[in-house]
């Protein structure tokens, strides 16, 4: 190859030669990780581990499971697999996460984030729960439990009836209470926006009027 290319003085041929060489070293990599016999990396995973894995489910309804599941039941589970951490009734115990109430507190100055307050589709919180939850023994549930367990939080939220039955059909259509103040970023299309000056943009020296220390926005030690 050497004394090859020693002959082949013309840097063209060279580059091209190279070009082709990487092109045929990519198509290589990329299916050998296809094909673990040849690489010894990894292996080509089952329909049955990357079923596992598919879990997502979209704000549309897309990915949820089929199961089925109401309030009622979804407080039996809730207390014996959710309570100890987020307490029975979600208000959270000691430091665990709160997962009901907030409504309203948006704009207070501690604003409460919850799932009813916050979360802005219904669909994160199967996805989450049936994901991730309980704590330390995630994918322990099955989707009827989640469907329950669900509905039982949405209800304590005040967003379902304690009776209503929820499954893979009317999930999605859940309307959670702060979905209108999340939407695709406007800003480029509001009044306010003005094209950024992006070159020579201060045409007088830059003064400094005021510093954190002064405007004491960090709160004093107790
Ligand atoms: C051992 C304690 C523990 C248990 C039990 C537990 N969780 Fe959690 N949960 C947590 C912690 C910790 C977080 C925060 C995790 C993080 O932010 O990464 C959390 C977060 C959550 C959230 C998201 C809260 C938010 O606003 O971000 C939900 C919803 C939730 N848990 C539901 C459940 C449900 C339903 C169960 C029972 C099936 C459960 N959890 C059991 C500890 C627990």
């Amino acid at each position: 190859m050497f004394s090859w290319c020693k002959m082949m003085k013309s840097q063209t041929i060279f580059a091209v030669a190279a070009l082709v060489g990487l092109g045929f070293v990519g198509t290589a990599l990329a299916q050998d990780y296809q094909r673990p016999s040849v690489s010894g990396i990894g292996s080509v995973p089952s329909e049955a581990q990357i079923a596992a894995w598919d879990i997502d489910v979209r704000p549309d309804g897309l990915g949820l499971p089929i199961g089925s599941g109401t309030a009622e039941l979804g407080e039996e589970i809730f207390a014996d697999r959710c309570a100890q951490c987020h307490g029975d009734f979600g208000e959270g115990v000691d430091r665990w996460p709160v997962l009901t109430g907030g409504q309203g507190s948006l704009t207070e100055h501690r604003p409460e984030k919850t799932i009813g307050s916050y979360w802005p589709y219904s669909s994160t919180l199967f996805d989450y729960i049936y994901r991730a939850m309980p704590y330390g023994e995630a994918k322990s549930l099955t989707p009827d439990e989640v469907y329950a367990i669900s509905a039982y939080l949405l209800a304590e939220n005040e967003i379902v009836e304690r009776d209503q039955v929820l499954n893979q059909d009317n999930f999605a259509q859940i309307k959670m209470p702060n979905q209108a103040n999340f939407f695709a970023d406007d800003r480029s299309k509001s009044e306010a926006y003005t094209e950024r000056c992006m070159t020579n943009c201060k045409t007088e020296p830059v003064t400094i009027v005021s510093a954190a220390p002064e405007l004491d926005v960090t709160p004093e030690d107790e």
